[in-house]
């Protein structure tokens, strides 16, 4: 990504999720009321009012001028957000947030009360993202802001330095980042996710995975124009058996490997409608030793 300007694609899933607050889309509502305070005020205006009585109404072209995306984030919030509560429920006390972007779990999900939350990002989609969250007040314990390039700085040390500890578990969340990064950026920080992973350690890692047919040429130009264009082009995709030997070759077990079509049939919703993101999917690992 540019290094120079925050994510584009963050701003992106960010007002989705807002978008998804405003009238429930599954049945695990979503509530994501910080999205408004964390995006530019012309764009946050745009998101409908939280359970106003045209909020439903005034969605629904927004689902669809989003070709999917705010229905696709419902549901894949509400599976992360279990894995997460699932952890902490196991007593993991640290969740580290890798390439955090405008996530606001810190900030909306009482579960964790008791837990320090780690936000990894890049530096330049951080700075604005701290300046944005100042309004806001944590629910978790405490909100530790860690500036990391995954192509070049050192992962490792900055957890050090922000107070990580590598001799209790984490819950780690990479969610909407790995298909932005080279297949080596994937592995660098897989390992030292490992390494500062304690036995019951998990990761919820979302990934774009390859697909059976080659995607039309003319459509994959398109996408990578417009990826290109935002300074975030496409980076590695993965097999599920490719993720998961990778996750394993670093100590990760995965127990749970679905897309949408999986999440809706979990949490309700219009799983169809999030079709053009399909090839997300998210492996939820454990780390047992
Ligand atoms: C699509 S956003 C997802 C943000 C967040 N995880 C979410 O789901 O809302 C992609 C995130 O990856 C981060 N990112 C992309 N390339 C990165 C890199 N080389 N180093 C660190 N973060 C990176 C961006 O800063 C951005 O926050």
């Amino acid at each position: 990504m540019r290094s120079d300007w925050p994510s584009m694609t963050a701003g992106f899933v960010c007002f989705a999720r807002g978008v998804a607050t405003a009238a429930p889309i599954t049945q695990a509502t979503l509530a994501d009321e910080a999205a408004r305070s964390l995006l530019p005020s012309p764009v946050a205006s745009l998101i409908p009012r939280t359970g106003a009585p045209w909020a439903r109404l005034a969605q629904w072209p927004l689902r669809v001028a989003s070709a999917g995306l705010v229905d696709h984030l419902a549901l894949r919030s509400a599976a992360i957000d279990q894995a997460v509560r699932e952890a902490v429920d196991a007593g993991v006390s640290q969740l580290v947030l890798l390439g955090a972007g405008l996530d606001a779990r810190a900030y909306r999900m009482e579960c964790l009360g008791a837990v320090t939350v780690f936000e990894v990002d890049h530096p330049a989609s951080q700075t604005y993202k701290r300046d944005r969250a100042q309004s806001l007040s944590p629910l978790a314990k405490l909100v530790r802001y860690v500036p990391v390039d995954f192509t070049k700085d050192d992962l490792a040390r900055s957890l050090r330095e922000a107070g990580h500890s590598a001799a209790e578990p984490s819950v780690w969340v990479w969610e909407g980042v790995t298909m932005y990064l080279p297949r080596e950026a994937v592995s660098q920080t897989l390992s030292v996710v490992s390494a500062a992973s304690a036995p019951n350690s998990r990761l919820a890692v979302t990934y774009m995975s390859t697909p059976a047919k080659p995607i039309p040429q003319g459509l994959r130009r398109l996408l990578d124009l417009g990826l290109s264009v935002v300074g975030e082009p496409l980076g590695a995709n993965f097999t599920r058996e490719e993720l998961a030997a990778l996750l394993q070759e670093y100590g990760f077990s995965v127990e749970q490997d679905e897309n949408s079509r999986q999440w809706g049939t979990r949490f309700g919703g219009h799983a169809q409608l999030s079709l053009p993101f399909r090839q997300e999917r998210l492996a939820v690992a454990i780390k047992r030793s």
